[in-house]
């Protein structure tokens, strides 16, 4: 009935006949973009006391064929909104998307069936085991008996052994990977995931990225949502920052990462320093405390190592220190900073620019 809701399961089902005739009738079997978006803008209609709320405002985006691409962004910044129209899940208000060259408008069918989604939420059917919920997902995207690769699939997620287990047996990590599996039976060429890992615990974690990047591997293009940029650094080779329904940065995670490697370091000695060491002015240290520094530097230069050297130089004993990574936080701060002229950033204070 709600056709906002992501969680409205059939319509993200396209014709039983689709998945078989839309990827048979590719019209550019190899598009370069796997996903391309323009101008795609949603506003939520208002509901009652909640009023009306622009969720995307105007994003373009392509996700090249390929890729193992990662969407990053804070609560509410609009990542599961833009998979979801991809899906089919959530109706757009305005702007245009295509999976795979198909349009989600014109192309609808041949558009769904080449986009598998893992859902943020997980909604598995608990009396089923992993076996039957692949096959009865196959039949619901009508891939014929002979061509089902169900037992290939779970095998490749790492659930060969539980394949006749009941699912509400899984653990919360296993269960994620059965949500892969059955995203990718009607072999999708592009595969979205939403916030894969949230919850997972780190070895899970790790599985599940290395199952993702065997299928990103195997060729299927790969777009994962996040708040993680430790994940999207490790994982995605492209990454879109999205904040406030905006794309406001989309690089490749090399450049992105280059434009960002701000660090800090915190050394604490033994005793009070009267001042900063002449030694140490070349890194302009602030002093944070009676016996703290605190340099900012980029991590691409390394100059810990040059920093310490001068401490000893001035005869200093350090006996604590930390560094800190640019987080995502700092990132948006960084970013929307740059999107305002200098006078609006000055204004909004410290910590506020992604609230
Ligand atoms: N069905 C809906 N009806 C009304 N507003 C919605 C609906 N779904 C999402 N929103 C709003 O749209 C904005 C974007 O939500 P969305 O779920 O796309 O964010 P997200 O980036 O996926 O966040 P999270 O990281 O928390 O999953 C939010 O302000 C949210 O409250
Ligand atoms: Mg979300």
């Amino acid at each position: 009935m709600n056709s906002e809701s992501p969680r409205a399961e059939p319509a993200a089902r396209p014709a039983p006949e689709s998945a078989a005739a839309g990827l048979s009738g590719l019209p550019a079997a190899q598009p370069e973009q796997a996903v391309s978006v323009t101008g795609l803008t949603k506003t939520y209609k208002a509901a009652g006391k909640a009023p009306a709320k622009l969720a995307l405002s105007d994003v373009d985006l392509d996700i090249p064929r390929g890729s193992l691409f990662g969407l990053l962004g804070p609560n509410g910044a609009g990542k599961s909104t833009l998979i979801n129209i991809l899906a089919g899940l959530v109706n757009k208000s305005s702007g245009s998307a295509a999976v795979w060259g198909y349009d989600i408008d014109r192309d609808t069918r041949q558009a769904r069936a080449a986009i598998g989604v893992v859902p943020q939420e997980l909604n598995i059917d608990p009396f089923f085991t992993p076996l039957e919920l692949l096959e009865l997902q196959a039949g619901l995207y009508g891939v014929p008996p002979a061509e089902r690769r169900s037992r290939e699939i779970l095998a490749a997620m790492g659930l060969a052994d539980k394949e006749k287990a009941y699912a509400r047996t899984l653990s919360g990590g296993m269960r994620r990977r059965l949500m892969v599996a059955k995203a990718m039976v009607h072999q999708p060429p592009v595969l979205v995931l939403d916030e894969p890992t949230a919850g997972v615990d780190i070895e899970l974690r790790q599985q599940l990225w290395a199952n993702v990047r065997e299928l990103n591997r195997a060729g299927t293009t790969v777009l994962l949502t996040t708040h993680y940029l430790e994940e999207a650094e490790e994982l995605c080779d492209r990454i879109a920052i999205i904040n406030h329904g905006k794309v406001i940065a989309c690089d490749r995670t090399e450049s992105l990462l280059a434009r960002l490697d701000n660090k800090a370091l915190t050394l604490i000695f033994d005793r009070d320093l009267p001042g900063i060491p002449e030694t140490l002015t070349a890194f302009n240290p602030e002093q944070t405390g009676p016996r703290r520094l605190l340099f900012h530097y980029h991590a691409s230069d390394s100059p810990v190592p040059q920093i310490l050297d001068a401490v000893c130089g001035a005869g200093l004993s350090v006996i604590d220190m930390s560094t800190e990574e640019t987080d995502l936080e700092d990132i948006f701060l960084q970013l929307t900073r740059g999107a305002h002229d200098r006078e609006d950033s000055d204004s909004q204070g410290g910590h506020e620019a992604s609230a």
